[in-house]
């Protein structure tokens, strides 16, 4: 049977065009971008033309505004450790996130706590993971340098205003950085128009390559890299150009651009057709996330009384790939960090379920998996004590 992946927020597909346009860099266009010999000057221009297609993408003002990384999690940390940098000569040395941030923002967050005594201020969701503003507000201040919130959920989907989080930073005196991984390419965006300082970015969530991403920089903002060396990037990022990557990165957001409109559409379509069937289907579920702002390719749903392990693991002897929430914690059976900050009751958290899909992805596929999931988590239930022991919702106990 014709395996279906709907695990796209941990990673696409690498679309083939992209493969195509990164090939010749791996051979005849080997040059390297800084020489000053044809063979440079060639790789230069394939550099310059990505570079071009990620700030169409993001709708940057500037081309040069973006500054090439290895990936989001390179993008996130030199964003809160520039910040910093740039901010301890203001006297400002205080970071203001969220408790559901990737592990990309919240590891160094953590660094930065225990090594250099940074204060670190977790603001919280509600029960559907939409960000508790006044808590934001309350704790910009005089000493804050940066504001760090994701544009969107990698669990959830759930999309957070960033538009209006980063006037509130500005208007405090703080930069304002969003890890924008899992919009970019499924949300359109105009950049430019914001007072988004940095934004991050990483190439193999939008069919592009893995190991390649970026950072947006505004014109004007005080930078300070993380890795150092020589002048590439305009000195914001040392080291000799991952070129194929770069030219794959940018074929990949060519294609998103010219993809943006139409699939954002088709796909909204076809996860809300997933999530009513499988709650029509399905006793003891639900949605969990903003329904109202939300990717529209992530599905993310909690059954009760079951294990999401159990569940990924069964569908994907069905040949279905799906995931309990973020890749990086997989395997663990602690429950999500975002499920938890959003409140779900005991017998939710465990059961949580995430269904990523793409462009890639049909109408068979949601097919398949509504055919599948009842009868998985019927199955499941059947072994469950917890489950036969349950008592009905909103029932009267004693
Ligand atoms: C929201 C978010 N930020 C950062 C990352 C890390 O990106 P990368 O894999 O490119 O390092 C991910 C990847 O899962 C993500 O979902």
């Amino acid at each position: 049977m014709r395996p279906v992946y709907l695990d796209n927020n941990a990673t696409t597909r690498t679309d083939p065009d992209v493969v195509a346009a990164m090939l010749p860099y791996f051979s005849d266009q080997f040059g390297n971008a800084s020489s000053t010999h044809a063979f440079g000057a060639d790789v230069a221009e394939a550099v310059k033309a990505a570079r071009r297609a990620l700030a169409a993408l993001i709708g940057a003002a500037f081309d040069h505004e973006v500054v090439f990384t290895s990936g989001g999690t390179e993008s996130d940390n030199a964003a809160l450790l520039s910040a910093l940098e740039a901010g301890e000569a203001e006297g400002r040395s205080e970071i203001v996130t969220t408790r559901v941030e990737h592990q990309a923002v919240l590891a160094p967050a953590a660094h930065l706590e225990k090594t250099r005594g940074v204060k670190v201020h977790y603001i919280g969701v509600d029960d559907a993971g939409r960000l508790d503003i006044d808590a934001y507000r309350a704790a910009l201040g005089p000493c804050t340098a940066l504001a760090s919130v994701m544009w969107a959920n990698n669990e959830t989907g759930t999309l957070f205003p960033v538009a209006a989080l980063a006037e509130m930073a500005k208007a405090a005196g703080a930069l304002f950085h969003t890890d924008a991984v899992q919009a970019v390419g499924k949300v359109p965006m105009e950049v430019k128009a914001t007072a988004i300082d940095m934004l991050s970015l990483s190439g193999h969530k939008l069919h592009g390559p893995k190991g390649i991403g970026a950072l947006y920089v505004k014109k004007g903002v005080k930078f300070r890299p993380l890795i150092r060396g020589g002048h590439q990037e305009r000195g914001r990022r040392g080291g000799t150009e991952n070129v194929p990557a770069i030219v794959g990165l940018g074929k990949a957001a060519e294609l998103a651009l010219a993809h943006l409109a139409d699939e954002g559409t088709r796909v909204r379509g076809l996860r809300d057709r997933l999530e009513q069937g499988l709650l029509q289907r399905i006793e003891g579920c639900r949605v969990n996330g903003d329904g109202e702002n939300r990717l529209p390719n992530t599905a993310n749903l909690a059954f009760d009384f079951l294990d999401g392990e159990a569940i990924l693991n069964r569908l994907d002897r069905a040949g279905i790939a799906a995931s309990t929430g973020s890749a990086c914690t997989s395997g663990s059976t602690e429950p999500s960090h975002v499920l938890k900050a959003m409140n779900l009751p005991a017998r939710a958290l465990n059961g949580a379920l995430r269904l990523s899909l793409s462009r890639e992805n049909s109408g068979a596929d949601v097919d398949r998996v509504l055919e599948a999931l009842p009868g998985i988590v019927a199955a499941l239930r059947e072994m469950s004590p917890a489950w036969q022991a349950r008592q009905p919702e909103g029932a009267v106990h004693g």
